[in-house]
């Protein structure tokens, strides 16, 4: 995954604007680059892992005939970066190019049996079965664009894809399903792409796909079907009035607020994951006899989240640690019976590397979850999971968090099928609430984003901030004090909610704000104790309640509503949401830039 561009040309070479619209993607990182074209009834290909320069460098991406083609830049989900795995993949008789943008959730399936029937395939991807099985239809004698339309219908998942055929050289065909993808509208071209920012150089006028069509593009018209019954639709091109900077945000005034907008998409792709990889990973959490969660930062809170879900549903008790502490704190500990499930968004942070090496050598058990596929992480662990968040160029960490929580959900769920933990009827209401979280992460942000905007306007001056939670909202309330002190450079306490009688208690004072989460778990009425004693001290409570808390709205100075009945082991992904959306306001609203916060960085590579 990550962005896909193709384009004919009345005149002139193809190639040359793929190339430039593909480094106009290259603020988001990558790691593979590949371009195709048609000339003469002939695919002509470049593709190869590694930066664009670099391949340019090498092998002049420039250099391809023909007025028609697509491109493709990657962010590997499936098959480790390679040349291989890089797209365009091709059918058997290199006829049919295709780019793809998502994820093709029954691959495996059509894979098996497509290779059955005699197509042989080159790489690991989910991609390479859409030209194989086109092939297959096209050689029952069904039109480019039926034998297209039918093998649509098969995929399952959420993609958008471009796809050319060499014996049907005029044409390009795209579609998409739960996914991004425009058509660019120029004088002497045509373009479609997952991004808008490729083609808005050349042109402004856009017409945007809807899940399910189909667009069949000419030099100098386009045609959109939808593909389940082939049926036309009429749509109109818009003009796209961003500038480039804004778009490459599309349209957001920054990626911190486009990403954590990008949660529910971001949600829907973990929610999906292939379960054979959860599979593993779930049977190997279920040997371990020691099992340590090792992290840094917002990756750490996931992982602290993650030990009360592995606790609550399946009975298996598990150490989080910061990865900075793991050698000192447990490391003369680790043996061949430990394991360690690193989670790291980068796959790179130092620390967490440094006690991955550290427990490799004493025969531990490594498992990985990152966000990106090939990173050293990945390299050094005996089976990993890539959390399908997406690159993200916010320093602070959004949507790969909640992407994070989305995983460790899945597992604590499985963990808990595979030790008899929860009845069938449980499973399956869990599941079923599982899959809504993307729903219900687009309802909080559409009911609650103006309500934390003016609650953030109201305390913003304020000098310090509380964030307390009890049980698994510890972990959120961590997690929100990280994203206000990134942003904001405020100082900020997280604490269990009792540790404020430790000491804490003596720096509230008359109208600082503490903000609460308060789900309606097993912790609720404790919180309320708390509440009402911090609220005695004359702090300004700010509560984070399912809808309908009359009990704390009625103490609450202020509250932010997410959605009710969500299960503990899931509401940390609803909870945070409010938080993130605050940290952002916060900063906007006293003039800083939340994407480039002082001091940080997006990875920490030194220890
Ligand atoms: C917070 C943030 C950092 C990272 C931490 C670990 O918003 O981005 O705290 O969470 O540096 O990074 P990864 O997950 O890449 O190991």
């Amino acid at each position: 995954m990550v962005g896909i561009f193709c384009c004919i040309l009345k005149e002139g070479n193809a190639a040359p604007v793929i190339h430039n619209a593909l480094k106009r993607l290259e603020y988001r990182g990558y790691d593979s680059v590949g371009e195709a074209t048609i000339h003469k009834d002939k695919l002509y290909i470049k593709k190869d892992q590694g930066r664009i320069d670099d391949l340019h460098l090498l092998r002049n991406l420039d250099d391809l005939p023909g007025r028609i083609g697509l491109g493709h830049i990657r962010w590997a989900t499936h098959g480790a970066p390679m040349q291989v795995n890089a797209h365009p993949h091709f059918d058997c008789d290199m006829n049919v190019a295709v780019v793809q943008n998502g994820i093709v959730e029954n691959y495996l399936e059509i894979k098996e049996e497509l290779e059955e029937s005699g197509h042989v395939f080159k790489s690991k991807t989910d991609t390479e079965v859409i030209p194989h099985l086109i092939e297959d239809k096209l050689k029952k004698g069904l039109s480019f664009i039926d034998a297209t339309r039918e093998t649509l219908k098969r995929l399952e998942g959420s993609f958008a894809v471009a796809i050319v055929y060499a014996k049907n050289p005029d044409k390009i065909l795209c579609a998409q399903k739960e996914n991004s993808l425009t058509i660019g509208m120029g004088d002497n071209a045509m373009y479609c792409s997952s991004d808008i920012p490729t083609f808005l150089p050349m042109t402004k006028k856009a017409v945007t796909i809807e899940s399910g069509e189909l667009i069949i593009l000419d030099e100098n018209k386009y045609e959109i079907r939808r593909f389940a019954d082939g049926s036309q639709v009429l749509r109109e091109p818009k003009i796209i009035d961003w500038a480039l900077e804004v778009a490459e945000k599309e349209g957001y005034p920054h990626f911190m607020l486009k990403e954590i907008h990008a949660q529910p998409s971001c949600l829907r792709s973990t929610v999906r994951l292939q379960k054979e990889y959860l599979e593993l990973m779930a049977t190997f959490l279920d040997r371990a006899e020691e099992l340590f969660l090792v992290a840094c930062g917002t990756s750490y809170h996931a992982c602290l989240a993650a030990s009360y879900m592995f606790s609550k549903m399946a009975s298996l008790s598990t150490h989080p640690i910061y990865a900075s502490e793991f050698i000192q704190q447990v490391g003369k500990s680790v043996n061949i019976n430990s394991t360690i499930l690193a989670v790291s968004q980068s796959g790179e942070t130092a620390d967490t590397l440094a006690a991955v090496d550290y427990a490799r050598n004493r025969a531990a058990t490594i498992l990985g979850l990152t966000n990106i596929v090939g990173s050293t992480l990945t390299r050094v662990s005996r089976a990993y999971i890539c959390q399908q968040a997406g690159p993200e160029i916010g320093v602070a960490a959004t949507k790969t968090f909640t992407a994070q929580l989305s995983v460790m959900a899945q597992l604590a769920l499985m963990l808990a099928e595979k030790r008899g933990k929860l009845s069938h009827v449980e499973m399956e209401q869990f599941g079923a609430l599982l899959k809504q979280m993307p729903d219900v992460a687009k309802k909080i942000i559409q009911a609650q984003e103006n309500t934390v905007a003016k609650i953030a306007k109201r305390y913003r001056d304020k000098p310090y901030f509380l964030f307390l939670g009890r049980g698994i909202s510890l972990a959120v309330a961590l997690e929100g004090t990280l994203k206000l002190l990134e942003t904001n450079q405020i100082p900020s306490i997280a604490c269990p909610a009792a540790e404020i009688r430790q000491g804490i208690i003596n720096i509230v004072q008359p109208g600082i704000p503490a903000i609460f989460i308060c789900p309606k778990d097993d912790t609720h009425k404790k919180i309320i104790d708390d509440i009402r004693e911090i609220k005695a001290l004359g702090a300004s409570i700010i509560a984070v309640i399912e809808e309908g808390d009359e009990e704390i709205k009625a103490i609450a100075d202020d509250y932010i509503e997410v959605v009710k009945d969500i299960p503990e082991f899931l509401s940390p992904i609803q909870c945070i949401i409010p938080l993130q959306l605050f940290a952002y306001y916060m900063a906007t609203g006293r003039g800083l830039d939340p994407d480039r916060p002082r001091h940080l960085t997006k990875a920490v590579t030194v220890k």
